[in-house]
């Protein structure tokens, strides 16, 4: 997503400095072209040779150092860029742009720029809690500027509380957000990540290879597209994206009560999730023991088809995505269960492919719709992925593809509300 793109990277004067270093590295890792502009007080936590170095690019902080001809230093830059992130920033910046002050380098050049600007606030926490910097904010969002952040913790001055910059990633996952179309605003979108494990005994379980990457992915895709996100998951070790609702669940029956729960309120299902198909008729009430002689022999039973439940009873507005982890004939499989499941796309992936499926950072896929498209995927990162994924998702809400099932008459009581 930021491949390409030209950053603007602004830095203020706090001791959270040293963290828009790493900042500017995961940037460029990123493939975006990043420019530094520090404030005079800023050079007091880091030098701008540190960002040069990083960022590959001269570092601006005198006003009048950009002159080049014709071109006024602070609008050519403001007007190459895609986006200007503001990290740290003080409540000094915060209060100059409310208040149409442009005295130094980057407050002017926040002035003369009409790309999106996103501030990471850092200060002490009874700065940001004073009066004067919640009114500044306010206004500043009321303008439309966008915030990541504060974060609650331990601060550099020894105080818990409010007002620690945002990580890294997190300021790159709000970035990405910024400059992403909000082509699902207004919309709700549910989606399942991860495996559910069914337990034998109070120790073991059986599940799958699921690590929720692909899940998680949408999910903060469909953040990122400004739509509300609830995230049913199944056990992972993976942070929750950043403003997702999410909701934990163990099994497969843990996760179809959820679903069917939360789903009155989606426009949007996604269930990229691995679900168990069968479960352990009976769970041992203690660990079983090791015997001599035979081991114990596993009794199974299926476990609810969470997705085909949900296509029985999908409202008509809604839209139904599923994905299909296939090991051999993948299109014929998944075919069978984007009829079956009366889905209006499903993402097929062939899990035994190099790079494609479980615990990879990357997937390779093929969608198809119910209206007969065949979209293929080529590998790329998994976040990559579930841009075309929910890109197609905003394309078939915009109307130009009708999904072909009809809704059933009967709808259980669940469907009803929102
Ligand atoms: O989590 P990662 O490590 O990133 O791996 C990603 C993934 C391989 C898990 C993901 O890309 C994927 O393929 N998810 C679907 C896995 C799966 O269960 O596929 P399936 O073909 O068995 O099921 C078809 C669809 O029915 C799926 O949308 C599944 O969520 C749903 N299903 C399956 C069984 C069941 N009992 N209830 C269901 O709702």
């Amino acid at each position: 997503m930021l491949r390409g793109k030209e950053i603007l990277l602004g830095v203020t004067g706090g001791i959270a400095a040293y963290k828009s270093v790493y900042l500017c590295r995961e940037l460029t890792v990123r493939g975006a072209n990043v420019h530094v502009v520090m404030t005079k007080n800023a050079m007091n936590f880091v030098t701008p040779l540190t960002f040069q170095t990083i960022s590959g690019n001269p570092v601006t902080h005198r006003m009048f150092e950009l002159f080049r001809g014709p071109e006024i230093g602070h609008v050519a830059l403001a007007d190459r860029a895609h986006a200007l992130v503001v990290a740290p920033a003080t409540a000094n910046i915060l209060g100059k742009v409310a208040n149409g002050l442009a005295d130094d380098f980057l407050s002017t050049m926040i002035m003369a720029t009409r790309v999106p600007v996103l501030f990471a606030p850092a200060m002490n926490v009874v700065m940001w809690e004073s009066a004067a910097v919640q009114d500044n904010v306010r206004r500043l969002k009321e303008r439309g500027f966008a915030f990541v952040g504060p974060a609650e913790g331990e601060l550099a001055c020894g105080v818990k509380g409010k007002g620690k910059m945002a990580d890294p990633l997190q300021i790159v996952e709000a970035l990405e957000g910024v400059l992403t179309p909000d082509d699902l605003a207004g919309e709700t979108v549910l989606v399942t990540a991860g495996p559910t494990l069914e337990p034998m005994d109070p120790v073991r379980f059986i599940s799958n290879h699921s690590s929720g990457k692909m899940g998680y992915a949408l999910a903060r895709a469909a953040v990122r597209r400004g739509a509300r996100v609830i995230l049913i998951s199944g056990p992972t070790s993976l942070p929750p994206p950043l403003n997702a609702e999410v909701i934990r669940v163990t099994t497969a029956r843990e996760m179809r009560e959820a679903v069917l729960t939360q789903a009155g309120r989606a426009s949007v299902i996604v269930m990229a999730a691995a679900v168990c198909d069968w479960r352990p008729v009976a769970m041992a009430s203690q660990k079983i023991k090791k015997r001599s002689g035979a081991p114990p022999s596993l009794e199974l039973e299926p476990n609810p088809d969470i997705l085909k439940e949900l296509g029985r009873n999908k409202r008509p507005d809604q839209i139904l995505v599923g994905f299909a982890a296939e090991t051999h004939d993948m299109e014929k499989g998944a075919r069978v269960k984007l009829a079956e499941k009366r889905l209006d796309a499903i993402v097929a992936n062939d899990v035994t492919a190099p790079g494609s499926g479980f615990h990879v950072d990357t997937n390779e896929v093929v969608i198809f719709t119910a209206s007969g498209e065949r979209i293929g995927v080529p590998r790329m990162s998994k976040d990559r992925v579930a841009d075309r994924i929910l890109g197609l998702v905003a394309k078939l809400r915009r109307g130009s593809q009708k999904p072909s099932w009809e809704p059933e008459a009967e709808r259980p009581e669940f469907w009803e509300e929102g």
